[in-house]
């Protein structure tokens, strides 16, 4: 008898040991616990028994293992909208914990008030939630020392404390809002278009950046939507305001959508030389192809 040879090994596959879940291994010890227990009056034919209690443990395990996947993605779904539904509110609470970052951090330089410090850093008044979370997320400010430009660095601050920051500059004076929501659903053609006609002088076609006079530069363009939207709408140092007559929410969304999709293409054909186009790419083939050949002509002319 098989079976009675199974069990006075206690041999059972260890495959199925380990895929079983706790509570069907306890379901399985139990059985084998009963069967041992009446062994000696002598069960036969338990054979056919087995394999279906064996198929029914394989079905319930998937079925937890599906009740599971499936109560893990409901509760997972609840709990990221609900967290991000109270992170988009500015509250009393941001604005007061914004306060108190703005003192120990940016009051040397634009006062306790935010009306600004003389040769140290301008009036804050009505700047608004967009420069402010543009500046800090991007570590431009706290600003370290006087320079041609206020360099981006790592930012001093998380994306939460730069909210809050933004919360409280907001609630003094008012002035540009930092948006919310999407800001990627714009119009790729039409973004590329506005890019070349009021951003491309400075910031180069594939927006990597060029210098400007004065040590001043334009920099390559690495940031998030929302900081992309928010330079747009307020301006920093050398870069100038775009407005919502200059260019609708709508055309900046389409930038957006241009930017970003800029930098997710790479480039399949190896190096982009900027992206200037196919005639400096003919260029540089034309360049390095021909003196090759030169070069090639010229030692075997040497050699003979
Ligand atoms: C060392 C001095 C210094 C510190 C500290 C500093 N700032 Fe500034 N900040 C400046 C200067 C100078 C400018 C003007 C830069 C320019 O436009 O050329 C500026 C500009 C800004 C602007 C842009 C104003 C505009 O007109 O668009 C914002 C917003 C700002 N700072 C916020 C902050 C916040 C928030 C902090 C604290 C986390 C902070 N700054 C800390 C010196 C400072
Ligand atoms: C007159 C030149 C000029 C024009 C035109 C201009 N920018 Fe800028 N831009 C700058 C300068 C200068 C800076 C750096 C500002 C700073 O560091 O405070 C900058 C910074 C930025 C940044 C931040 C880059 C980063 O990675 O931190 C973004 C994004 C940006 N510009 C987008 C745009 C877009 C979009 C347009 C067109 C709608 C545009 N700029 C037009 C000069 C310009």
């Amino acid at each position: 008898m098989t079976d009675e040879f199974d069990d006075d090994l206690d041999f059972s596959p260890a495959i199925e040991r380990a895929a079983a879940t706790s509570e069907t291994a306890r379901r399985t010890r139990v059985a084998a616990s009963k069967r041992a227990a009446t062994r000696p009056t002598g069960t036969a034919g338990s054979k056919a028994p087995k394999a279906r209690g064996r198929w029914r443990r394989r079905l319930a395990s998937s079925v937890i293992l599906g009740a599971a996947l499936v109560g893990s993605g409901l509760g997972y779904g609840l709990f990221s909208s609900a967290s991000s539904a109270d992170e988009t509110a500015s509250s009393a609470d941001d604005i007061e914990a914004g306060r108190i970052l703005f003192t120990t951090s940016c009051i040397a330089c634009h006062g306790a008030n935010l009306e600004g410090v003389k040769n140290r850093g301008p009036s804050l008044i009505g700047i608004g939630s967009a420069a402010t979370y543009f500046q800090v997320s991007t570590g431009r400010m706290p600003a370290m020392r006087q320079e041609a430009q206020i360099p981006e660095k790592d930012p001093k601050f998380t994306d939460e404390e730069s909210r809050q920051l933004a919360a409280y500059v907001q609630s003094n004076g008012g002035g540009n809002e930092l948006p919310e929501g999407n800001l990627r659903d714009g119009d790729v053609a039409e973004g590329g278009e506005l890019f070349r006609l009021n951003c491309a002088s400075c910031h180069n076609f594939a927006g990597k950046g060029a210098p400007l006079s004065a040590g001043a530069y334009a920099p390559a363009i690495n940031a998030t939507d929302e900081q992309i939207y928010a330079v747009m709408l307020s301006g920093a140092q050398n870069m100038p305001t775009f407005s919502d007559n200059q260019l609708t929410p709508a055309q900046k969304r389409s930038i957006v959508s241009y930017i970003q999709s800029l930098k997710a293409s790479n480039d399949p054909g190896g190096a982009a030389i900027g992206r200037a186009g196919p005639v400096p790419e003919g260029l540089v083939i034309f360049i390095v192809g021909i003196g090759g050949l030169m070069g090639v002509i010229l030692w075997i002319g040497a050699k003979s």
